[in-house]
């Protein structure tokens, strides 16, 4: 049963979570003797960045400003990724870190959230081995901030709040958002489709839409505030919709996005193939706001493979799909992510993924190394390649990406551009960084007032991962 609309946080409970964030704010200056400051720790994916731009709201909400430095930090909060088995390895680290800290500065308040909560092993590990974290919770509960911190602090016990088959939608969390041009919103939360290999779907739950007004009414305000370049979120955009009340898709969304007024940029990801139809390929084209660009996961390029994997297409219907989106949108460029070494893969059905490659001609890839999750399929599956060889393999993968990837810059060299300047540049002082709109990144001179603003580039040259220019009329 997909979840619908009724699973939104009744308004009355986020009100209650407001006032009880603000009774806080007396209390926790106290403690702390100061006003008090946070540092919120993001590991993984853009859908964790834009769940810690929430749990940064909440904490404001309590009076908490933000601090980079975990000295000075009063509250120190992991938001944890458990994709991959070096992911959770890596938190743990970070997590034993602040032993001495905690030792040095008893008052300090430790709490992990996030994916990794979600799983009993971690659950239990943090009751044994680090005594000094207060408080966990899981990203379905992270609307319950400021009551799971109150009853640490009534009761000053350990609070452990992880519901795995819990699911619902928290609307109008406040979000405190670092970037000021771009923005990443969450159109929907949790997975349904059960690749193999993925433990996303155990952690995030059932898959649930927002409400296209709730979407539209967030979008309009960081369209008001200036954000120029907006990404929408969601494990499997392209099932959007699904389980509401009133019957949308994908579609609809981006029509409706892209009638909004004003100069500014609509992205989107993650796309699952299995769910990407020729419907949604044309109204991108037609939509002007919405990037030439698409991140479509293939994971790899033998359809054998991709059965295991359960991803519901096989590599001649996905090369079908890119071929139409490239014959309907103009300059339209794709990046992927890339398993290697699924269990079983055969050294020949990974060169089938780099024939892949070499068909589609991605400007980018995520690659990765097969990494068994506990509870998934795949992890059960025999598994004969060494990791050895597969590190191999794993090279040999990205030597032709930076050759295709290279390809693809070349045929810039003399056109102009129009870009987003974004950011400071990589390659030195006076440089700006920003992409077009088909997701290239290009560096230019440029007066840093320039930030936020769209300005044609000449490219004249590329390297790797940027075209290099300079400002045109
Ligand atoms: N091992 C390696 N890569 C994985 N991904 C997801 N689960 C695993 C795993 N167990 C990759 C997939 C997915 C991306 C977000 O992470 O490529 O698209
Ligand atoms: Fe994981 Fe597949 Fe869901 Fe993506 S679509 S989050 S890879 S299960």
């Amino acid at each position: 049963m997909p979840f619908n609309i009724h699973q939104e946080v009744p308004q009355h409970v986020m009100e209650e979570q407001k006032a009880i964030a603000q009774a806080l704010q007396s209390r926790l200056k106290k403690r702390f003797g100061h006003n008090p400051l946070a540092l919120v720790h993001t590991f993984g994916c853009q859908q964790n960045v834009a769940d810690s731009e929430k749990l940064k709201g909440i904490l404001a909400q309590m009076g908490f400003s933000f601090t980079d430095s975990p000295e000075k930090a009063d509250l120190i909060l992991f938001n944890t990724c458990a994709i991959r088995e070096n992911a959770e390895t890596k938190v743990f680290g970070n997590i034993g870190n602040l032993k001495q800290l905690k030792a040095a500065k008893p008052s300090m308040l430790i709490g992990i959230c996030g994916c990794m909560t979600e799983q009993p092993h971690v659950v239990e590990k943090l009751k044994k081995s680090y005594p000094y974290v207060g408080f966990v919770f899981g990203s379905h509960s992270a609307y319950l901030l400021p009551s799971l911190l109150q009853s640490c602090l009534d009761e000053g016990k350990r609070v452990f709040r992880v519901a795995p088959d819990d699911g619902c939608v928290a609307e109008g969390v406040p979000a405190v958002r670092e970037d000021g041009v771009k923005a990443w919103m969450s159109i929907m939360y949790g997975c349904d489709n059960f690749c193999s290999y993925c433990v996303v779907p155990y952690v995030r739950g059932r898959e649930r839409s927002r409400r296209p007004e709730r979407i539209l009414e967030e979008f309009k305000k960081l369209v008001q505030s200036g954000y120029k370049d907006i990404t929408l979120l969601g494990q499997n955009v392209n099932s959007y919709g699904k389980g509401l009340e009133e019957p949308t898709d994908f579609s609809s969304l981006l029509e409706q996005l892209n009638a909004v007024p004003g100069d500014f940029r609509i992205r989107f990801m993650t796309s699952h193939p299995k769910d990407c139809t020729h419907r949604l390929i044309d109204t991108i084209a037609r939509c002007e706001k919405v990037c030439n660009h698409i991140h479509l996961p293939v994971q790899c390029g033998s359809s054998r493979v991709l059965k295991e994997m359960n991803r519901h297409y096989d590599r001649e219907g996905y090369l079908d799909l890119v071929n139409y989106a490239r014959e309907k949108i103009p300059d339209v460029t794709f990046t992927s992510d890339i398993i290697v070494g699924f269990p079983g893969e055969t050294y020949d059905e990974f060169q089938e993924t780099l024939s892949l490659l070499r068909e589609v001609k991605y400007i980018s890839l995520y690659t990765f190394i097969f990494s068994p999750r506990p509870g998934t399929k795949a992890a059960a599956m025999p598994d004969p390649v060494s990791g050895e060889e597969k590190g191999k393999w794993f090279r040999e993968l990205l030597a032709l990406q930076d050759e295709i990837g290279m390809e693809q810059m070349h045929p810039y060299i003399g056109r102009t551009v129009r870009v987003l300047a974004e950011d400071f540049g990589r390659t030195g002082e006076g440089i700006l960084q920003g992409r077009t709109e088909s997701n290239l990144i290009t560096e230019f001179p440029g007066s840093p007032s320039l930030v936020g603003q769209f300005v044609n580039i000449k490219i004249q040259s590329a390297k790797k991962w940027a075209l290099l220019g300079q400002l045109s009329q």
